[in-house]
Parts: structure tokens; C-alpha cells; sequence
């Protein structure tokens, strides 16, 4: 068979999986009656009483590929924190480059192996380098939307500060950053799948250009090394039994782009959203911005950026007596689990004084709990408190527009005056 011919069977095959996946999905929705199936449907909807439904169904609900997904805290963390759980199947063959998402979607011991050379560049103790690098972007940011009077927040402020932040952090020029944006963006929106074959045409795209513009800004790096975290990688990289293999600096920078950018991009946003929709909340941040750490968590736990994740059972097993199959997924919907009544007291009301917070899963749990926490708290910290000195008056100026899930949660679009 031709290169052609195998390129056109390829193309027939994904585009029978996504459109007969889709016209399944509407089967699963409206015969079947699939609680997990209409979440999966919600789009840019309100998932939260799904989520309550699934809850009140008791402590897994199965999905219509027969795996499992629960929103109760408990099992969600136990879940995350079990060591007989993993983000792939073990033994399972390495995912395809353009979507390897390193150490995020690795078990141990590749898990720990990498996660160790990324971490301590992102560690709490690393945060005094970035907060007068936030300040200054914030304020300048800020300038420029009061100039506009009314504006949208996404592309004004919640978006170009995680750029400014991973820019600093990769140390990459603000022209290649503003090209990397981009393509995270387009990668990261691939998260909940692919809405058409153009659609998939477009990711694949922006991964070969990603991956050309990290070869090219690392081959940089190799020959003029300097202080920001790809030097720090390059520097532990080798053959063999070095601590990073050649080929995995790639997919690592790749992964902290999207890992670290859209995440940020909707913590901002949805923190927002939520402080204009409770505006005795807002008002309470302008009489006290050093509350801006609280609504950076509650709003966290409210309406989280990342929705669910996923495990993979390595024994037969059981939890809370339903029994789990080796090779059977978890769907963990932090999302629902953030809304659990038995953890979070009246868990609908957003409150910036709640003392029962603390616990939510945003950030998941376990092994794999988020590496970039203390960093997008601060981002978001710095953000929010700054708003509220600046924007006192900061109210709406038309309805936010949300990006449909189910993965990633947070406003497209959020115009506001002030
Ligand atoms: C509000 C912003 C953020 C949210 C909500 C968030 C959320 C998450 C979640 C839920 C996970 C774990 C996924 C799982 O358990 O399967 C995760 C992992 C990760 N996050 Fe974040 N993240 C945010 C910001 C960042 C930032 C700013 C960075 C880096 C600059 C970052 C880097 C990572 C990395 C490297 C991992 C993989 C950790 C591992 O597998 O060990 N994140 N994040």
C-alpha cells in the first residue's frame, strides 16, 4: 500500500472513531440515561448538579465503556493516593511524541526520576524570584486595560500573565513566548478531545511546530547555557542511565507549557467570574485585599480549572464495595469531590471566610499532585489582590462566554468595566 493510501485509511478510521464516538455519546445521553455520559455531554453547561446526581448515586458510577468515575472526596483521594494506581496501565507501550505528556502520564520509577529535576525550580522557596516579576506585570497589564475603560479579562490579564510566568521560568523571549502561547493553547484545548477533523489537523500542527521551536530554543540553551530551567535540565541530560534521556526534554518542556498555562489561564478567570457573581464577596476583598489568598483557594475549590483526572487500577480490587478490575479506570471528578457536603459544610455557597477549604482537590492529590501549586497560587494571589486595589468598582459588562468541558473548566471570554 501506498504512503498515500495508508495516510487516507488512517484518516478514514479516526474519522469513524470521533464522529461514531459522537453519535454514541448522544445514544449514552438520551436512551441510556448515563449520569458520567451527560457530564461528558455538558459542554460549556453547568456540571455541578451532574456532579451531585452522580454523588447521590452512590460512591462509582459506571461509564458507558464500562469503566468507573466517582464524586466523593474520600474515594477520590483515596484513589490518587493509592501506590496500586497509576496514570497508565503498567507495561503499557509509551504514548505517541506529539502527545507525551512526560512525567505527567509516566509511573515510578520514570515518574520520580523526572519529577525530581523539575521540582525544586517550582518549590515554594523558589517564589521570592517571581513575585516582584508578577507585581510589575500585573500593574502593567492593569495599565493598559484602564486605558480601555471596558475590556475582556481573558486576553487583558488571566492570559498573559501564565505566559509571563513560564516565559521567566523556560527564560524564553517574549516574541517566542507570545508563538508558544499559541500552541500550548491549542494543545491544551485538545485535552477534552477533538471536536473535528480540522480540529485534530490544527493540534497535530501545533505539536510539530512546538516541538520545533523547543529543539530550536534548547539547541540555544546547549550552547549558551543560562539560569532558567531548561540550562538546569540540560545539565542532568545524557545517555543511558542519566538522569533525563535526550528525548525527554522535549515532551517535558512541552508538558510544563500546557500543565502550567491553561490551568492558570482558568484559575484567574473562574476566580473572577465567581467574585462578580457574589459581589458582597468582592466587596469584602476591596475592604481587605490580604484576602485574596482566600479567594484564590476558595474559588479553587468552587469551581476548580482542571475537572477530573484519571487512574488506572493495577490489582482486582475493591473500594468501598465496589469491586475495581486490574487494567479498570477511575475517573476522579475533582470537580464533584471539591462539592462533597461530607467535607465541605453548605458546599454551593461561595465563602471566602470558609475554614473547611482546605481540603479541596484542585490541585489533585498524591504522587502526582500538581508540581506548579505554589507558583499559580501566587500568580492568581498577586492577581486578585491587585484587581481589587485598583478595580474597587470592577463589575460586569456583559455575560462570560465558558469553554466546553469536560477537562478544563474557566471562561473563553469575561467582559467587565469598572
Ligand atoms: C491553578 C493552576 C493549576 C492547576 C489547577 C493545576 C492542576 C494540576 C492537577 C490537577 C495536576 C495533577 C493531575 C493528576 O493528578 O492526574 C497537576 C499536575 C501538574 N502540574 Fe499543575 N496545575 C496548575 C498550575 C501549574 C503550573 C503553574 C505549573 C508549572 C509551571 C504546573 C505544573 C504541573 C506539573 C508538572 C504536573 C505533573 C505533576 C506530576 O505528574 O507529578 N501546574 N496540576
Amino acid at each position: 500500500m501506498t504512503g498515500r493510501a495508508v495516510q487516507l485509511r488512517r484518516t478514514a478510521r479516526f474519522a469513524a472513531d470521533l464522529y461514531g464516538g459522537r453519535a454514541r455519546a448522544v445514544i449514552d445521553v438520551h436512551v441510556r440515561h448515563n449520569e458520567f455520559a451527560r457530564l461528558s455531554a455538558v459542554g460549556d453547561g453547568d456540571p455541578y448538579p451532574i456532579y451531585d446526581r452522580i454523588r447521590a448515586a452512590g460512591p462509582f458510577v459506571t461509564t458507558p465503556s464500562g469503566h468507573l468515575a466517582s464524586a466523593d472526596h474520600a474515594i477520590c483521594k483515596e484513589v490518587l493516593r493509592g501506590r496500586r494506581f497509576g496514570v497508565e496501565p503498567e507495561g503499557a507501550p509509551r504514548p505517541e511524541p506529539a502527545f507525551d505528556r512526560s512525567f505527567l502520564t509516566r509511573n515510578p520509577p520514570d515518574h520520580t526520576r523526572l519529577r525530581r529535576l523539575v521540582a525544586p525550580a517550582l518549590s515554594a522557596r523558589r517564589l521570592a524570584d517571581f513575585t516582584a516579576m508578577l507585581e510589575s506585570t500585573v500593574g502593567r497589564l492593569l495599565d493598559d486595560a484602564a486605558g480601555a475603560g471596558t475590556f475582556d479579562l481573558m486576553p487583558a490579564l488571566a492570559e498573559p500573565l501564565p505566559v509571563a510566568v513560564i516565559n521567566r521560568l523556560l527564560g524564553i523571549p517574549a516574541d517566542e513566548g507570545a508563538l508558544l502561547a499559541t500552541y500550548g493553547e491549542t494543545l491544551g484545548g485538545a485535552a477534552s478531545g477533538f471536536r473535528s477533523l480540522r480540529h485534530a489537523r490544527d493540534v497535530m500542527v501545533a505539536a510539530r511546530a512546538l516541538t520545533r521551536l523547543f529543539e530550536d530554543i534548547i539547541e540555544r540553551r546547549r550552547a549558551e547555557p543560562g539560569d532558567d530551567l531548561i540550562s538546569v535540565l540540560l545539565a542532568a541530560e545524557g545517555d543511558g542511565d542519566a538522569e533525563l534521556r535526550a528525548v525527554e526534554l522535549v515532551p517535558l518542556c512541552r508538558m510544563l507549557l500546557i500543565a502550567g498555562f491553561e490551568t492558570t489561564v482558568n484559575l484567574l478567570g473562574n476566580a473572577v467570574n465567581a467574585l462578580l457573581d457574589h459581589p458582597e464577596q468582592w466587596s469584602a476583598l476591596v475592604a481587605d485585599p490580604a484576602l485574596a489568598g482566600a479567594a484564590v483557594k476558595e474559588s479553587l475549590r468552587f469551581d476548580p480549572p482542571v475537572q477530573r483526572t484519571g487512574r488506572v487500577s493495577f490489582d482486582d480490587t475493591e473500594i468501598a464495595g465496589q469491586a475495581i478490575r486490574r487494567g479498570q479506570w477511575v475517573n476522579v471528578l475533582i470537580g464533584g469531590a471539591n462539592r462533597d457536603p461530607a467535607v465541605f459544610r453548605d458546599p454551593a455557597v461561595f465563602d471566602l471566610a470558609r475554614d473547611d477549604g482546605y481540603d479541596h482537590l484542585a490541585f489533585s492529590s498524591g504522587i502526582h499532585r500538581c508540581v506548579g501549586r505554589p507558583i499559580a497560587e501566587l500568580e492568581g494571589t498577586v492577581a486578585l489582590r491587585m484587581l481589587a486595589e485598583r478595580m474597587p468598582e470592577l463589575r460586569r459588562a456583559g455575560a462570560a462566554r465558558m469553554r466546553a468541558m469536560p477537562m478544563v473548566r474557566g471562561p473563553l471570554s469575561l467582559p467587565v468595566t469598572f
